[in-house]
């Protein structure tokens, strides 16, 4: 296992790193290395004829290193006979087999899973009478003192730093207790638990002293939406703001991070700060825009003295002055900007992102939900349309668990007005509707019956197939995928499987494009976008050998959740006012994502407001740097075989 940081060649120790990271490439290899370091305790303990006293936590970081334990167990022969288990927390209040409930996620994830005896595990009771819980928490921790202490606690963070439900404000000597979440913590749940109201207000949660009292710890972190709070941690103050940086105190602490989640640290942010690096065109770009944007200084207006003040003297004395280097990143960056993403037919093409031939392209842009072609690109969309390429468009799942139940019913409903009025014959769709108006009144699962499920989707293809009408596509370049793996009626996905790989690879080889647009967005809050993006990756490598596969570029947009970093993006299409206006109409298209979402996450703004206020930031930066003054731009990033 070789993490990041074992790569990248670091002189001097990183003082300003407080706890020590471990950065990898992915959330997989990095859980791998995870669970390694616990096996090995269980196993060395064991040896020793001891217990392992491991703390564990929930949430969406752990799975990963569980799954790969439960592998271990099973392949491996790693026992868990000798592990007693004390859990971080459970939402209170919380019935143990609720499908929201920590005991039953535990259960789901590990110890069902292997042999670790059922009274060797323990989690606060989210079932308590109130006048206990003061009791319980007492106890909890004696107990966890009498078994010898925590050997090892795994952690995750919150986006507001939390560990374990020791929210801002949590005091470094806090013990075990009934707390308030925040409610940045409850939005971030209001996913899992189909909407805000439904996220419990309060939660049992082990205190940050218990916490350090462990002899180990390891906090986990994936993915950019952590990335500001790993910084504060590990390079701010100790702060109750950020309770994760209490872990700066602790002796035994380390940050297992993936890319993602590191991508705020200094190292990876400004690594000439850290230590002699190769200037190649890429870091020169990262480092002259970094400047300029620091300074708030247009590129061209940078000076020596600004890079020598601010780490970069080995750039000068390796490129030159700052003007050579100014210029030359200024025309990377000018040569990133065209109005012409399918390349402009008859002009000269050497400095330009896209190739002027072929003129007219096949162009085949995958929408992991129905609505991210529009929300993310939808400006690149219309003018490949206006530009006269045969664009298609492919929704690769039917993103039916983001449709609220009432939006079913009314559908529903409409259906058999409809009928009735044009008097068409059969109590079908009647029968239909009151079946899944019982279901719904009654619903007390996350799953909805298929009948419901398919109303859904259905839903939201009349959406996508509204906002390609809109864009100009012809119905017959519209292809929905219903990749297999999103159709398990829940949050949770099946694995990626080869007849996703197929459904996307025979439509790739059916349209034989000269140009691929996917979401190459890993943020998104459930997964989605990573695993249609797999697959896609998969049928690439699997069509690579064909001809037409010479001719075809692929080209990244990032989603609703987050954008490219300036210097990565190679592609960045302007857009006007009225154009801006008229992606925003498309996005309207989907009536079922307004107005307050299913999975509205953290963030509270409608989806066209976050593709609006994205897309106006991209333009800004650029003009910030010294370019042109758009009203907004859409950004890519060409990926290579
Ligand atoms: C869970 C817990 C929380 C989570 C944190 C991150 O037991 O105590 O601190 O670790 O909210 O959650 P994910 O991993 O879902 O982002």
């Amino acid at each position: 296992m070789q993490a990041v940081n074992d790569l990248v060649s670091i002189g001097q120790p990183i003082t300003y790193e407080k706890i020590p990271t471990h950065i990898y490439a992915s959330s997989k290899d990095a859980s791998k290395a995870v669970a390694i370091e616990i096996a090995d305790l269980i196993r060395k303990k064991a040896a020793e004829g001891k217990p392992c006293i491991l703390g564990l936590a929930t949430g969406s970081s752990p799975k990963t290193v569980y799954a790969e334990l439960v592998r271990m167990h099973r392949e491996e022969g790693l026992s868990f006979k000798n592990v007693v288990s004390y859990n971080l927390d459970e939402y209170y209040p919380m019935e143990p087999d609720s499908i929201y409930s920590y005991h039953r996620f535990m259960k789901e994830q590990l110890f069902d899973h292997v042999d670790i005896p059922t009274t060797h595990y323990h989690l606060p009771g989210g079932t308590l009478p109130a006048q206990r819980i003061q009791e319980f928490c007492k106890a909890y921790e004696q107990e966890i003192e009498e078994a010898g202490g925590l050997d090892f606690q795994l952690l995750g963070i919150g986006g507001n730093g939390h560990i374990g439900f020791n929210e801002p404000g949590s005091l470094i000597n806090s013990h075990t207790r009934l707390i308030t979440l925040d409610h940045s913590t409850r939005a971030a749940a209001a996913a899992e638990f189909g909407g805000l109201h439904k996220v419990p207000r309060k939660a049992i949660t082990m205190g940050v002293t218990t916490i350090l009292n462990a002899k180990r710890v390891v906090l986990l972190a994936w993915g950019e939406r952590k990335a500001a709070v790993i910084k504060g941690a590990v390079e701010g103050e100790v702060t109750e703001k950020n309770p994760a940086s209490y872990l700066q105190t602790h002796g035994n602490a380390t940050f297992i991070i993936d890319q993602h989640a590191a991508v705020e640290l200094t190292r990876i942010k400004s690594p000439w700060a850290v230590d002699a690096i190769e200037w190649d065109d890429q870091m020169i770009k990262k480092a002259a825009t970094f400047l300029s944007l620091l300074l708030k200084k247009p590129i061209l207006k940078l000076t020596d003295k600004d890079y020598n003040d601010n780490g970069m003297s080995d750039l000068l004395a390796s490129h030159g002055s700052s003007y050579d280097i100014n210029i030359k990143v200024f025309n990377q960056l000018q040569h990133t900007i065209t109005g012409w993403p399918g390349g402009k037919p008859n002009a000269d093409d050497t400095n330009r992102p896209e190739r002027k031939e072929p003129a007219r392209k096949r162009v085949l842009i995958f929408s992991p939900h129905p609505d991210d072609d529009i929300i993310s690109m939808g400006g690149t969309f219309q003018r490949l349309v206006d530009q006269g390429h045969d664009v298609h468009v492919a929704y690769q799942t039917s993103g039916n668990i983001a449709v609220a139940d009432d939006e079913a019913s009314r559908f529903m409903e409409f259906v058999v007005d409809y009928n009735n009025k044009f008097n068409i014959a059969g109590n079908d769709a009647l029968a239909l509707f009151e079946e899944a108006k019982s279901f719904l009144k009654n619903k007390d699962t996350e799953t909805d019956s298929p009948a419901v499920r398919a109303v859904k989707g259905l839903i939201r293809r009349g959406e996508a197939k509204a906002t390609a009408r809109f864009v100009g596509v012809p119905d017959e370049n519209v292809h929905f995928l219903d990749m297999p793996f999103y159709e398990t009626g829940t949050i949770q996905k099946k694995p990626l499987g080869p007849e996703d790989v197929e459904v996307v690879a025979n439509l790739i080889d059916q349209v034989k494009p000269h140009q691929i647009y996917a979401a190459g967005d890993f943020a998104d809050p459930h997964g989605t976008h990573k695993v249609c993006w797999d697959a896609i990756e998969a049928a690439l490598k699997k069509l690579k050998p064909k001809a037409y596969m010479n001719e075809c570029w692929v080209w990244l947009y990032r989603g609703a959740w987050a954008e490219w970093e300036i210097h990565e993006i190679e592609m960045a299409v302007p857009m006007s006012p009225d154009q801006v206006l008229k992606k925003r109409y498309g996005i309207f298209k989907h009536q079922s994502q307004k107005d307050g979402v299913v999975f509205q996450g953290e963030d509270s703004r409608e989806f066209w407001q976050r593709a609006e206020e994205r897309n106006a930031a991209t333009a800004k930066l650029y003009n910030d740097l010294g370019l042109a003054d758009y009203q907004a731009m859409e950004a890519f990033v060409r990926w290579h075989f």
